[in-house]
């Protein structure tokens, strides 16, 4: 059997009941046959420091950047802070991205999120890309998922009960696995 290919989700909430987490949980029910998806937590990650940084990184943020360099892919799932995206997020992207090693240099990335709001996370999305931009990360472009109206879409217990979401979230994981696969060609 060929190696299974192995994303890495990295929800951008610390929150217990957090939408965004249980959106991530969901996707373990939609992954296309032969892949696995690992989670990492966020909440260990400090405050990006460059005096800390000279002196070496923190061992969260080497397990942070080994996770993703181990990763076939990243899927971000993301809250909508302010029109952008939580700075728990941004922190620990800034703390990745240094070095010459920066793990999610031409790594694909994918990016979902959800909202009790009707915009679904749209401007944390496109804010998140932006950043990818930066990163020389491979951002998948369709399908977007924007979950809007999300309280009512998961049970109590944080269990994805609605299924033309999940449907949506099969779709977002089927195309980016099929990005993964698919090698990236560079120019000379
Ligand atoms: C929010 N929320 C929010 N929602 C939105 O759609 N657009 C926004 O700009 C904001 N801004 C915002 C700022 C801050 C500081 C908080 C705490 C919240 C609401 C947000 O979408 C809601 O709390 C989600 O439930 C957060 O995601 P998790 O934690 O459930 O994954």
């Amino acid at each position: 059997m060929p190696n299974p290919i192995r994303l890495l989700g990295i929800s951008g909430s610390l929150r217990r009941p957090s939408l965004n987490s249980a959106l991530l949980r969901a996707a373990l029910d939609v992954l296309p046959e032969g892949v696995v998806l690992a989670t990492h937590d966020l909440r260990s990650v400090p405050l990006f420091d460059g005096d800390v940084e000279q002196v070496g990184y923190p061992v969260s943020v080497v397990e942070l950047r080994e996770a993703i360099r181990a990763a076939d892919g990243v899927l971000f799932v993301t809250p909508e802070y302010n029109y952008s995206y939580p700075g728990v997020l941004k922190n620990a992207l800034d703390w990745v991205s240094r070095g010459k090693d920066q793990p999610l240099r031409r790594k694909p990335v994918a990016v979902a999120g959800a909202s009790p709001s009707g915009f679904g996370t749209v401007r944390a999305q496109l804010a998140l890309r932006q950043v990818f931009q930066a990163l020389d990360a491979r951002d998948l472009q369709r399908p977007e998922l924007h979950v809007a109206n999300a309280a009512g879409l998961f049970s109590p217990q944080g269990e994805l009960t609605d299924e033309a979401t999940r449907e949506k979230l099969r779709a977002l994981l089927s195309a980016f696995v099929e990005m993964v696969r698919s090698p990236l060609v560079l120019a000379e």
